[in-house]
């Protein structure tokens, strides 16, 4: 979603702010716009719709250059995807860029009409430029000062960056729930919304806290609390490791990339953390087993993907654990009235770490007594989620780009694997079985391995998806959530409207839908349910369904008119989930890829979903 860079330095930016923007492009985004102060005080802002390489094109075109900018990358919330409702907004000297949204500004567009202002766009952004703008024509003074009496009359999370055009060696930024971060360099600075911005410059970070200022110069960084005290935030060194440019390799697209790093994937999520004959998990303090053995009931909260983790992550907290569990999508959950049940562990489920409807849920549940401490299963090292959790796990998925989630979501499920594991362990679970599991988690990367290897077989059964218009996902206990996982991929990235449901379900209402136009996926683990879903494909198969299967060797499925199947290496039921999303995965991306689909990039999405 929307991106933000800033830099103010004692050298030319406009390369900065332009690289930042691409790093950022990722999240997802329709228009890009940079403002940058050249060294005659000259005010230059350019927006455009469409790629931050168009916006690259016609700076360079425009000779645009100075020492002092910010920029911008806009997923539409408030106004139509146009260039005047591109970033940065302006009012007189005032020039602003903004994440987030601002929900009361109507109403403050209204007074800010009635003092004689005009608006040039539709967006909840330029009231802050206007109110701003009045504030600094009716008391003066210094920015940061007028700047923190605005952000008593605005509503919502959000953060902006802001710039004086007549006041040109400093930029203000506010962080108020939605991530910013400070880059510090030698005799300049950086701010930004997402490290990946920051780090072609700097590895030295300052994570803002919510209702923090930042007045930041090249020589300086002065931050307020929302006191308005001045504070000191620790900074943040990153190894320099961490900067890989990423690209795409020998493959075509991101997707396909991270669909094969995932044997990868997995091995350095389990790394360190699966011993021979125990789990370690010391990285969650010298405490956490006094914990883990209160807990007496588990909520997850996650969104799109990551609420499929939990889906399944529930499955295996009762079979494993006995521990109750309730899962909730976190847009749901943060508007109800909870009734927290006694021992309740939270665990948050995210690759960014970033949601904000996840992070919103965290924060809601921190006005409750009762649980006994937040848990993040995060790819995002010190992402708002980490940092704001009490206790943090990282999946070492690497970074992930595509908007469609492959690998962090198989590296989401093997460490909450490991960690239920672990849980159990302390609740009783028996030695031979424990370590049954720790071998079968072992063998994760070498079985998705033989999964990939499917690769041809998947490439040519998505060609007859590309006209299809619907199709139904069918699963059962620990595979309904991966059937749900494979209409989300179809949706997402090859635009075929796609449901999922529990095979056992259909003869209440979908089976309805049944004909040969309408494909049937169906994924079938070796487990104690095979002979119920294969009751359910007879259902199916009986009313001239088109059914494409997903079952491992030797389960007796036989290939016939109406019948496709893919067979599946064998493996053992409690990690089918993992495995079985891979297929899955691949299926969406090949269709995706001979419909001709952007798809690391699927239209309206974005990466980082920071609005709610
Ligand atoms: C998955 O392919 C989607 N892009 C989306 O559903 C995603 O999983 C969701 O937005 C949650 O994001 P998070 O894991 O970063 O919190």
């Amino acid at each position: 979603m929307c991106g933000i860079v800033g830099a103010v330095a004692k050298r030319e930016i406009t390369e900065v702010l332009l690289q930042g923007l691409h790093r950022l492009e990722y999240r997802g985004y329709d228009s890009a716009g940079l403002a940058v102060i050249s060294s005659q005080n000259q005010l230059q802002i350019l927006r455009k719709v469409g790629k931050v390489n168009i916006l690259t094109e016609a700076t360079k075109k425009q000779g645009i250059s100075g020492q002092i900018g910010i920029a911008h990358t806009r997923w539409a919330t408030h106004g139509d995807i146009q260039e005047r409702n591109a970033h940065p907004h302006v009012s007189s000297n005032i020039i602003v860029v903004h994440n987030g949204i601002i929900e009361n500004y109507q109403s403050l567009r209204q007074v800010l009409s009635k003092r004689g202002y005009s608006f040039f766009s539709d967006t909840d952004t330029e009231i802050i430029a206007h109110l701003v703008h009045w504030e600094q024509c009716q008391t003066g003074g210094i920015l940061a000062d007028i700047i923190q009496n605005v952000i008593f009359q605005l509503h919502g999370n959000y953060s902006i960056v802001i710039m004086d055009s007549l006041d040109c060696n400093k930029l203000v930024a506010v962080c108020s729930g939605s991530t910013l971060i400070i880059g510090c360099g030698d005799g300049e600075n950086f701010i930004a919304s997402d490290k990946n911005a920051l780090l072609p410059v700097t590895c030295c970070l300052i994570f803002l806290e919510t209702g923090d200022i930042a007045e930041i110069t090249s020589q300086n960084i002065k931050i307020r609390n929302h006191l308005g005290n001045i504070v000191e935030r620790s900074k943040t060194l990153l190894a320099k490791k961490t900067y890989i440019e990423e690209t795409y390799s020998q493959y075509r697209h991101y997707m396909q990339k991270e669909i094969f790093e995932q044997p990868c994937a997995i091995q350095n999520t389990i790394a360190g953390r699966l011993q021979s004959d125990f789990i370690d998990l010391s990285e969650l303090g010298e405490n956490i087993n006094i914990l883990f053995s209160k807990v007496q009931h588990v909520q997850i909260i996650a969104c799109g993907t990551s609420y499929h983790s939990a889906m399944i992550s529930r499955f295996w907290l009762e079979k494993l654990a006995n521990l109750p569990c309730d899962i909730e999508i976190a847009s749901e959950f943060r508007y109800r009235e909870l009734v927290v049940r006694p021992g309740s562990l939270l665990i948050t489920i995210s690759q960014s770490g970033e949601t904000a409807d996840t992070l919103a849920a965290l924060r809601l549940t921190k006005n409750y007594s009762g649980y006994l401490g937040s848990l993040t299963i995060c790819n995002t090292e010190h992402s708002t989620l980490v940092r704001e959790s009490d206790f943090a796990l990282i999946t070492y998925a690497g970074s992930e780009i595509s908007v469609a989630s492959t690998k962090t979501f198989t590296a989401q499920l093997t460490l909450m694997l490991i960690l239920i594991t672990y849980i159990a362990r302390i609740r009783g679970m028996e030695h031979v079985i424990f370590h049954q599991i720790i071998r079968t988690i072992e063998k994760l990367p070498r079985s998705i391995e033989q999964i990939l290897s499917l690769e041809k077989e998947i490439k040519i059964l998505a060609n007859k998806f590309i006209h299809k218009k619907h199709a139904l996902f069918l699963g059962r206990g620990s595979l309904l959530p991966i059937a749900m996982e494979g209409a989300l991929k179809l949706k997402e990235t090859a635009y075929i409207h796609a449901e999922a449901y529990a095979a056992g379900e259909l003869k209440h209402g979908p089976l309805a839908l049944i004909n040969d136009d309408i494909p049937v996926i169906v994924i079938v683990a070796n487990d104690y349910l095979i002979n119920k879903v294969k009751s359910n494909i007879e259902e199916v198969h009986a009313r001239g369904g088109k059914l494409y299967i997903f079952a491992e060797q030797n389960t007796g499925f036989i290939q016939c008119k109406n019948i496709n199947i893919t067979l599946l290496p064998k493996t053992e039921p409690i990690i089918a989930p993992i495995i079985y999303a891979v297929p899955m995965q691949m299926l969406a991306y090949y269709i995706a890829v001979v419909k001709g689909n952007n798809v690391d990039q699927p239209r309206h999405l974005a990466k980082s979903v920071t609005v709610e």
